[in-house]
């Protein structure tokens, strides 16, 4: 249960979750078929269920102060839409795009558009399966891929994803700056 205070005439406020202009914010994507995670092929995909996973990657999330937002979809079209959402409310992307992977131009297209830094999760070692889930159509628009670490996969995901835009910020803020040639007068 969330924390909840109650004002005079019934007003009631929930979950005051606080989040940090400077907190970052990452989006997890699961792709189809990955809801029947701890049912679905356990040989391959084992027996931890997506709750489970999911409750892993808050908890490390927690850890490392990052705001995540994790969401599932047997749906291209809407994991399409979830990407470019993503661009203004989010600072990177965690995608498992699972058999769109093989597929989907349109995801890879999506993450190219956004321009967010993503990485490219997979369960299983897709490299070491079918010759068609070698091929990826998102590995090309990632900063990186991980795949046959199972669930851990995930969680490497978020910890290289959330240590690549710190160090990008950091970047950011040391850069130096640009002295425009009219504020420099006579400096030349
Ligand atoms: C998967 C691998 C894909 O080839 C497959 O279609 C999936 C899951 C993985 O996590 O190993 O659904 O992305």
């Amino acid at each position: 249960m969330p924390p909840c205070w109650t004002l005079s005439r019934g007003i009631v406020l929930t979950s005051p979750v606080f989040v940090s202009k400077d907190m970052l914010r990452i989006r997890v994507l699961h792709g189809p078929n990955l809801n029947l995670l701890g049912t679905r092929e356990q040989s391959i995909y084992g027996t931890l269920s997506l709750d489970v996973l999911d409750s892993a990657i808050r908890k490390l999330a927690k850890e490392l102060g990052v705001k995540v937002d994790l969401r599932q979809s047997n749906s291209e079209g809407e994991l399409v839409t979830w990407i470019q959402e993503s661009r203004t409310a989010f600072d990177g992307i965690v995608i498992n795009p699972a058999g769109y992977t093989h597929t989907s131009i349109a995801i890879r297209d999506a993450i190219a558009a956004i321009g967010l830094p993503t990485v490219e999760v997979h369960l299983s070692n897709i490299h070491q399966r079918e010759e068609f889930r070698h091929r990826s159509y998102i590995a090309g628009v990632s900063i990186g891929q991980i795949a046959g670490l199972g669930p851990t996969g995930y969680l490497l995901a978020l910890r290289g994803l959330h240590d690549h835009l710190t160090a990008s910020r950091r970047h950011k803020k040391t850069a130096a700056p640009v002295t425009s040639r009219r504020t420099a007068k006579g400096t030349r």
